[in-house]
């Protein structure tokens, strides 16, 4: 597909030819580059605290939702607010790491708890985590918490609930990143007590986007929901803890909605349904003769680093707009036929999330003691693949990585 320029090479081409006349298209796009109204609340709400922001009323698209911002919970707020609390945080992969150091760097009174000599301890080791300190074993920091941050996996949350669940008296919170293990507790047996808070604050992001928003004065966008309510105080305790491990707006769900979401959109467009689209793509193209790199660069490559990042800053009319006559003709046509093709899927797959079988396949699947070998193995096919391998060589040939 030949697309035509981004609004910054359109920019380039105006400066360079003066004399010419900017078409009246590019003056469009140029235009339509500046924030628009909606744009400029939410770049503000990750900026840092501003005082001036704060709980908003935002009309998506006709509907209109509640967001709490950042400049809610400035940090002199957060260190008086937890001030005699001890957040601990189990777990230490990817959204341990993240909520971890963000906490920690937010000047709150955070310790870790993750299994002895396992991948995480050595990990947190190595980010400055104390043994004794600041680091213990995951009964040892349930303990001594008043908020207890489940950031175990989603199977390692049932796997050690037997064990966690009897230290979780009254007086502390219960805090998960993920509905998953409360909602589907025929499944998992994760029942959170009755009488203590339980909220979520669930990150629309993986832990390491968490961490590096954070260290550039930016925040991740999250959602955030409350399971028990016990002290009249959850949603003012979830709000400020969502701004306490970096979020810069958070919106409101439900556990339930919040892992329904989530599992479908994993499972969909986010990375199983885009990765089945770019495989069928590239191999019709290589059914038909077209050689690796050129199947490739019209799967993947384009899409990566020209067109998603468009759609990602401006919309998706932008991106149509940024491409020629020709190509915004074919896809206009052929968007509504993926769409009627493709939604079927989607409603199969979302009765899938919701009836508990991806549930239950994720927790056999991640039970098992050799799942990372498993797993490692089907990372492996995908590695393997020819379009991937062809990935790795043309991500060489950019100018960046040379
Ligand atoms: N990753 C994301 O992008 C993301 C985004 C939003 C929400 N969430 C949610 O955040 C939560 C944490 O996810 P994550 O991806 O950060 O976790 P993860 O990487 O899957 O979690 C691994 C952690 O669980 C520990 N663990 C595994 N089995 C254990 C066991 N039997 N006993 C004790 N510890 C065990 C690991 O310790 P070892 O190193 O010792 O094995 C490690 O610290 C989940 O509820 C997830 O759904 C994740």
């Amino acid at each position: 597909m030949s697309y035509r320029a981004t609004s910054a090479k359109l920019a380039a081409r105006m400066i360079c030819n003066s004399r010419v006349v900017a078409s009246k298209r590019a003056m469009s796009l140029m235009a339509r580059s500046r924030p628009t109204v909606r744009s400029t609340v939410v770049n503000a709400a990750i900026k840092p605290l501003i005082a001036s922001r704060g709980i908003k009323q935002i009309n998506f698209g006709g509907t209109v939702e509640t967001v709490y911002e950042r400049a809610d919970w400035p940090r002199e707020k957060l260190l008086e607010y937890f001030k005699n609390d001890t957040l601990a945080l189990i777990g230490y992969g990817s959204q341990g790491y993240g909520q971890g150091l963000n906490l920690r760097d937010n000047g709150l009174n955070v310790i870790l708890g993750v299994r002895k000599n396992g991948a995480s301890w050595k990990a947190a080791i190595e980010d400055g985590w104390v043994p004794g300190e600041n680091l213990f074993d995951v009964t040892e920091a349930v303990k001594k918490g008043t908020y207890v941050m489940n950031l175990l996996s989603d199977a390692a949350q049932s796997e050690t609930w037997p064990t966690i669940a009897p230290l979780l008296t009254k007086g502390k919170t219960l805090y998960f990143s993920h509905g998953f293990s409360p909602v589907f507790k025929d499944l998992t047996k994760v029942e959170p007590p009755k009488d203590i808070d339980t909220i979520l604050v669930a990150p629309k992001g993986s832990g390491r986007t968490v961490r590096s928003l954070f260290k550039e004065g930016r925040g991740i966008n999250s959602s955030y929901a409350v399971w028990n309510d016990v002290s009249g105080k959850a949603h003012e305790k979830a709000q400020a803890l969502a701004v306490a491990i970096g979020s810069g707006y958070i919106y409101e769900t439900t556990f339930e909605k919040e892992v329904n979401s989530d599992l479908y959109g994993e499972r969909g467009c986010l990375m199983g349904g885009i990765h089945g689209m770019f495989l069928a793509q590239y191999d019709v193209l290589r059914e038909n003769g077209h050689s690796p790199s050129e199947a490739f660069n019209e799967t993947v490559e384009e899409a990566t680093q020209s067109l998603y990042p468009l759609i990602g800053k401006y919309g998706m009319d932008y991106m149509y707009d940024a491409c020629s006559t020709t190509a915004r003709r074919g896809a206009l046509d052929w968007y509504p036929i993926f769409k009627k093709t493709l939604k079927p899927v989607f409603v199969d797959l979302y009765e899938s999330v919701k009836n508990g079988s991806e549930t239950k396949r994720s927790l056999e699947f991640n039970s098992q003691p050799d799942y990372r070998a498993k797993l490692e193995s089907e990372l492996d096919t995908i590695r393997n693949m020819e379009i991937w391998r062809v990935g790795k060589e043309v991500r060489k040939l950019r100018p960046e990585n040379q």
